[in-house]
């Protein structure tokens, strides 16, 4: 018999991770959302747990099972909800990971009953959600704030630009209209962008096998 064993080398290590979508509600029946399926954080979050980590996730609504062993679930609907968690569990966190996909607006108002049609065009109103990881940057001291960038273009460019304005130490990037990356699947092909410039292209791969890749780089910031 085979035993696998797994080293604990995150062992008493705090992180908070956010996964999945978050949802808007237009009325009592209708919602802005997107497409992630919260895989790639679900993933870090198991592996983070494997490696003996203490792990807060947060996480919008999905249809994957909760990974076992961790810290605290914190389920959320709405970015605010969303920020609301993440805030209030910030301090004793070593790590922040913000693979979940937030959205950037929501409706204006949320109308109490169903919005009912009639013969012209509906303009719903949005307002600018708050950009929780970009708050973090601002008050990080010496937390390790990783982020994702979904990006359809101009991958690099946008995501180093997304390092700086949120004060990242590092962005793993993908390519959303790359076949084998982004929502839904179980692999993903990124691009790793640290605060310095560097980066590292990785070939398609599952999400676990990223999630150690994006842990194996926390760990040696933690070490520094
Ligand atoms: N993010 C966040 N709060 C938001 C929006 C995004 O914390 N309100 C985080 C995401 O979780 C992700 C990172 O910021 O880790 C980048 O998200 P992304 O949508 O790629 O970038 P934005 O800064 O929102 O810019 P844009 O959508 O215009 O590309
Ligand atoms: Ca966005």
């Amino acid at each position: 018999v085979k035993i696998l064993t797994t080293e604990r080398d995150l062992e008493g290590k705090n992180i908070l991770i956010t996964a999945g979508p978050t949802v808007e509600k237009i009325d009592p029946v209708r919602y802005i959302t997107n497409r992630s399926t919260g895989k790639m954080g679900y993933a870090i979050a198991t592996e983070a747990v494997k490696r003996g980590a203490k792990v807060t996730l947060v996480s919008g609504p999905t249809k994957l099972d909760k990974p076992t062993g961790l810290e605290k679930f914190i389920p959320i609907e709405s970015a605010k909800q969303m920020y609301d968690a993440v805030i209030e569990n910030m301090n004793e966190q070593d790590v922040i990971i913000k693979s979940a996909a937030v959205a950037d607006y929501k409706p204006k108002h949320i109308a109490d009953r169903k919005i009912k049609k009639t013969d012209d065009d509906l303009v719903i109103e949005l307002d600018r959600n708050k950009d929780i990881l970009k708050e973090l940057g601002e008050i990080k001291k010496d937390k390790i704030l990783v982020g994702f960038a979904a990006e359809t273009n101009d991958l690099i460019e946008n995501a180093k630009k997304k390092i700086e304005k949120k004060n990242l130490d590092f962005i793993v990037a993908n390519d959303l209209l790359q076949e084998g990356a982004g929502f839904g699947v179980d692999t993903n092909i990124v691009k790793i962008i640290d605060k310095n410039g560097n980066i590292e292209n990785y070939p398609k791969m599952t999400k676990t096998e990223i999630s150690n890749i994006i842990l194996d780089k926390i760990k040696l910031l933690l070490e520094k």
